[in-house]
């Protein structure tokens, strides 16, 4: 374990937002958890890659780094393999361990900022595929009595970028590990999105393979949404809407080209990116932040723009969104 005062956090965060961390505290293995419990050091804050926080003011509470690695092969028979990852490993990294070794199932998750650990707190997704569709069990160890619990699928209550971990449990556990199973044969790609068939179809790709889905995936994102290294961004700052398909109806009349994916027979999904760039927000600045030129989902800072800058335009927003349409946009990202 390796603990730092008065850490300044830009590095630690994908909007490289500048704060300080009163306490800031590397955990390389679960030992180092229990070390942190015994000495009572509270309150605490996990950090992983740092993709899916808006931090808005320095931090008080002892932050804690997640390095976890590692990726074992704990189970394997003919056609599929499950494999152990430390919650600390950067998501893309173990997608394109899974890619060389020829294993299906997280491809079309390429590219995707942020750590492993917190892959299936969100349940992130792209593409037509979300990482529960592989995810087998993870392992937590509970903040306040240090046992240290399995969680399997059913448990962890998975939904649209949803789990127990962002409701019911919520800042109650650091999960360390993470188990997925992936195919090694009869591996069915999904291949339904739109922009993955078009970007084949460019590239004269007819029978694609794992990796060539990747390689497309990471065209399409690397197109579209801003790279953190250039432009300080969360990815999709909101998530998408779901209203009554009645409701939809409605604003069909007078916006007749908002889109819509079908969720159940009463339900729709509708693109936040739509709305936001129907109301004059794509690309729009003010001062060091903004609105994404190319993908109006994405809140970015140009520079040395602040946290509560941000913030004070998604609720700008919101407020916009619900005035215009009267939909309730909710973020994505977690404030801090
Ligand atoms: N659209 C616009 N204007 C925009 C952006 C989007 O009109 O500025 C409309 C278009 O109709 C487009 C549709 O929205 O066809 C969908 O856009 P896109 O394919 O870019 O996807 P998204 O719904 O904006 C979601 C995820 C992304 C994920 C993509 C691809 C959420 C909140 N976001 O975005 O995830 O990569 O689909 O599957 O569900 C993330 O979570 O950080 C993220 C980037």
């Amino acid at each position: 374990m390796k603990i730092k005062q008065n850490e300044n956090l830009k590095s630690y965060n994908t909007f490289n937002l500048a704060a300080t961390a009163q306490n800031f505290i590397s955990i390389f293995n679960e030992n180092d958890i229990y070390s942190v419990l015994v000495e009572d050091l509270k309150p605490l804050k996990i950090i992983g890659g740092g993709s899916n926080i808006l931090i808005t003011k320095d931090i008080e509470a002892y932050v804690l780094k997640n390095e976890i690695k590692g990726i074992d092969i704990i189970d394997e028979d003919d056609e599929s393999i499950m494999v152990e990852v430390g919650a600390g490993e950067q998501w893309h990294n173990f997608v394109m361990w899974c890619i060389s070794h020829r294993l299906g199932g997280l491809e079309n998750l390429s590219l995707i900022p942020g750590s492993v650990g917190a892959a299936p707190m969100q349940n992130i997704g792209a593409y037509g595929v979300e990482q529960e569709s592989c995810f087998h069990s993870l392992t937590a160890i509970h903040l306040e009595s240090g046992i240290r619990s399995t969680f399997f699928k059913h448990q962890c209550k998975f939904g649209y970028r949803e789990s127990i971990f962002k409701n019911e449990v919520k800042d109650q556990y650091i999960i360390t590990k993470v188990k997925y199973i992936l195919n090694k044969i009869n591996h069915k790609l999904n291949l339904d999105y739109g922009a993955i068939k078009e970007m084949l179809a460019l590239n004269h790709i007819v029978t694609p393979t794992i990796k060539d889905v990747s390689d497309v995936v990471i065209k399409i994102r690397q197109s579209k949404l801003p790279d953190p290294q250039i432009i300080g961004n969360a990815g999709s700052f909101f998530k998408n809407p779901v209203i009554a398909l009645s409701h939809y109806n409605e604003l069909k009349t007078t916006y007749d080209k908002i889109p819509c994916f079908l969720v159940n027979d009463n339900s729709v999904k509708v693109p936040a990116g739509w709305l936001i760039e129907n109301i004059g927000y794509k690309g729009f600045v003010r001062g060091q932040v903004g609105v994404h030129k190319d993908q109006a989902l994405v809140l970015v800072n140009h520079g040395n723009g602040q946290g509560r800058e941000i913030y004070a335009l998604a609720l700008e927003i919101i407020d916009k969104v619900r005035e215009t349409y009267n939909i309730e946009l909710t973020a994505e990202v977690n404030i801090w």
